[in-house]
């Protein structure tokens, strides 16, 4: 009978006879086989482990807590409003607090809910809903039911079971954005009329104009009480670093200099914590990749890169099309050897672009002003330029490199059958006057 197992022997795997020396897969094999040199729990540095410490918040942990410590002698706490740019804190510190108190809770057999919602990943308002009633113990179905009828089982459901339920509305600002404040205002008002039994909200957001958002009700009533999350600083960075490199990483692998790197390229930024753990997590793949035993300050420059790189992809990825279809227009032109082209130039390609995938182009002017947009995003550059006496025109650069937008471009399902596309203002040889 022939077996099914596997041969574990490494020098077995090494040596895979078809490919001889040339086995694409035996130093990949080689090093998965090698005990981890580097990483000794990979877990702790993912985006959604939640720390049992929190360096340099205990105030605001503190703060929070006496905000919904009424909620233990089952009095309603005030809503609480949480903002702060992003990575400061915000979620780890409320799912901590939940935490601790559902565990107190618990303990005392308290009919006391807390539930967790991200309004971004939910994405829907039926679905924050839903959410809301799997907290309490409330089935609802994935569709079907009309939005008033999720809202009224959930109001049926806190009065009966007389549960007192604190919610967070985790980035509540995408919820808003996309539904207007309705629901906000009708959860804020859940409580009116009921005995026993309530709902409190927690919301986050980082976006700092949401407030211009929220009708004033809204407003006055989710923000009972506000907590403000300030960037971190370097220092503290390099602690919050610290104590997650002891769990994350084997003794000795991860120097304090490397950590103080990642810390201090981080607080250039806006001391967002989320960073300095992505670069240190990115850093120490890379030099695992590369067979090291030690993270370097080299590896985090090249994490640094990577994390670049994506963040680019992302920004560009989810620009609108037209946007989209302005850029493929400067990547065809540059890659058929016009660059930093006028805008008369850039704007036939791009009607030639939107005739191929059969979209109306959009008007000069209006092309114009996604132009100063891209600019201001810090996509392209657009300079005046004269042209003596056929007035003065816009000369537009890419800043961003061209393999960078002909990543987005090939990922991209209807912009990718134009990769290939020759401008014909390329063809008449006329390119830039
Ligand atoms: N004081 C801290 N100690 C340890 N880890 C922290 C601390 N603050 C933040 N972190 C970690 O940094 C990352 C980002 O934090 P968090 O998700 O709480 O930021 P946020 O303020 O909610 O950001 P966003 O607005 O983008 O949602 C998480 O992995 C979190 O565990
Ligand atoms: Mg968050």
């Amino acid at each position: 009978m022939k077996s099914n197992k596997i041969p574990i022997s490494t020098e077995g795997l090494l040596q895979w006879k078809s490919w001889g020396d040339r086995d694409p897969l035996g130093d990949v094999l080689q090093r998965a086989l090698q005990r981890p040199r580097i990483f000794k729990n990979r877990d702790v540095m993912r985006s959604d482990y939640v720390p049992d410490r929190l360096p340099h918040r205990d105030e605001h942990i503190r703060r929070l807590g006496e905000i919904l410590a009424p909620a233990l002698s089952l009095s309603r706490p005030s809503n609480v409003f949480v903002y702060g740019k992003t990575g400061t804190g915000k979620t780890a510190v409320i799912r901590y607090v939940f935490k601790r108190f559902g565990e107190a809770a618990g303990k005392e057999d308290l009919p006391l809910a807390f539930a967790y919602v991200n309004c971004r990943i939910s994405g829907t308002e039926y679905k924050v809903l839903s959410e809301l009633c799997e907290a309490i113990g409330v089935r609802v179905p994935f569709t079907g039911l009309s939005k008033a009828e999720v809202y009224n089982r959930l109001r049926r459901g806190l009065g009966e079971k007389g549960l007192l339920l604190v919610a967070c509305f985790d980035e509540v600002d995408a919820l808003v954005k996309s539904y207007g404040d309705d629901l906000l205002y009708d959860l804020t008002r859940i409580n009116e009329g009921m005995e026993g039994g309530g709902l409190s909200i927690v919301g986050t957001s980082n976006d700092l104009h949401f407030k211009d958002y929220l009708d004033p009700r809204v407003l006055s009533s989710l923000s009972e009480e506000e907590l403000v999350f300030h960037p971190y600083t370097a220092t503290e960075l390099i602690d919050i670093l610290g104590e997650r490199a002891t769990l994350a990483f084997r003794e000795g692998a991860v120097p304090q200099n490397v950590i103080n790197l990642c810390a201090a390229l981080a607080a250039a930024e806006h001391g967002d914590a989320r960073r300095a753990i992505d670069l240190l997590r990115v850093a120490a793949e890379v030099a695992e990749r590369s067979g090291e035993a030690v993270v370097e300050e080299r590896h985090v420059r090249v994490a640094q890169s990577i994390i670049e790189r994506g963040r680019i992809f992302e920004a560009l990825s989810t620009l609108p099309l037209h946007s989209k279809l302005l850029l493929t227009s400067l990547l065809l032109l540059a890659k058929n050897g016009v660059n930093d082209p006028i805008s008369g130039v850039i704007y036939q390609t791009y009607r030639e672009v939107c005739g191929l995938i059969g979209v109306e182009p959009l008007t000069d002017r209006r092309v114009s002003t996604l132009i100063s947009e891209l600019d201001m995003l810090g996509v392209v550059k657009s300079d005046i330029v004269n042209m003596g006496r056929r007035g003065r025109t816009r000369k537009i650069m890419l800043l961003t490199p061209p393999g960078e937008v002909e990543e987005v471009v090939e990922n991209d399902e209807v912009l990718s059958s134009i990769l290939n596309y020759t401008p014909s203002i390329t063809k008449n040889k006329m390119k830039n006057p």
